[in-house]
């Protein structure tokens, strides 16, 4: 195999976006890539990596559930991974010696701020959620100063415990005490995927100008559905966070920063064509 070897590692796998994304970057940029999916075993998560970087691996992505475990077994890492706890990128250094990286937060918020036109600074922000997208996200909007970030989550224990990682800046706030003058409602769980219910207070959402679902799928996302249901909001799904986290990886790997918003656009028209 010629050019440079990229993977996506994760487990389930198949839906991944990713090599479509990276293929039109590299496209772009007009440098040969070939960016595969790999299904991580149970416990394999080492193994499928050393495999990789023995067979010419150049660079790989990683998503659920191996981000907490690629933070685990790099050599050194990011702040921002640091902070997360997890590493969404990977770079293979000459000495093979291998850096993490974590582009899922600043992908966010260059989708909500450049993409989306949306304001952080002085928001009151609720993120829903406490698992592994949320805690890749939280510095990065922290860092944005906003007005105040809560966390919310079925399992209290949790938010708490992330919260409690960024003393006075996030809160965990139980269910009765969520309120109805958020600016921006943030959704990091795969809540009402599959048959659930979104199972969320309506008033969440009552002054906020936008709701935006980190999560992405062909269709609207039950969290997008269930937003524009109760409110005229703008609700937006997680495509762009995703393209954008891409562009990130893909200029760590090769000091160039590829296009997004054409990206965005092709990935759009060509799923379901009932969306805007
Ligand atoms: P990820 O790394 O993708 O964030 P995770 O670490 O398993 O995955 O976290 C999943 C998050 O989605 C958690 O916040 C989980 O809530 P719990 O901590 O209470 O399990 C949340 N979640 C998943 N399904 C949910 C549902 N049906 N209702 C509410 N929250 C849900």
């Amino acid at each position: 195999m010629s050019g440079y070897r990229l993977a996506v590692m994760g487990n389930p796998i198949r839906h991944s976006k990713s090599p479509i994304i990276h293929k039109m970057f590299a496209k772009e940029l007009n440098l040969f890539v070939s960016y595969e999916r790999i299904l991580v075993p149970d416990d394999g998560f080492e193994r499928t990596v050393t495999s990789f970087i023995k067979n010419q691996g150049y660079g790989f992505n990683v998503t659920q559930p191996c981000k907490n475990k690629a933070w685990e077994i790099v050599d050194e890492c990011s702040e921002e991974a640091q902070a997360a706890r997890a590493v969404n990128t990977v770079l293979i250094k000459e000495n093979g010696s291998l850096r993490g990286e974590n582009t899922d937060g600043v992908g966010l918020i260059r989708d909500l701020e450049r993409n989306l036109g949306c304001t952080l600074y002085k928001k009151n922000i609720l993120v829903v959620g406490a698992g592994g997208a949320v805690s890749g996200v939280l510095k990065k909007l922290i860092e944005k100063q906003p007005f105040s970030v809560s966390i919310y989550n079925r399992t209290v224990k949790k938010a708490d415990l992330l919260a409690s990682r960024y003393p006075d800046l996030v809160k965990s706030v139980p269910r009765e005490e969520l309120r109805d003058d958020y600016d921006l409602v943030i959704n990091g769980t795969s809540i009402g995927i599959g048959s659930g219910q979104v199972a969320l207070p309506e008033k969440i959402l009552k002054n906020a100008e936008i709701s935006y679902d980190m999560f992405y799928s062909d269709e609207p996302t039950p969290f997008q559905s269930w937003s524009r249901l109760h409110y005229d909001i703008e609700a937006y799904d997680g495509l762009g966070m995703l393209v954008e986290q891409a562009s990130e990886a893909f200029a760590l790997w090769f000091g160039k920063k590829p296009d997004t918003q054409s990206v965005i656009n092709q990935i759009r028209n060509t799923a379901d064509p009932r969306r805007v």
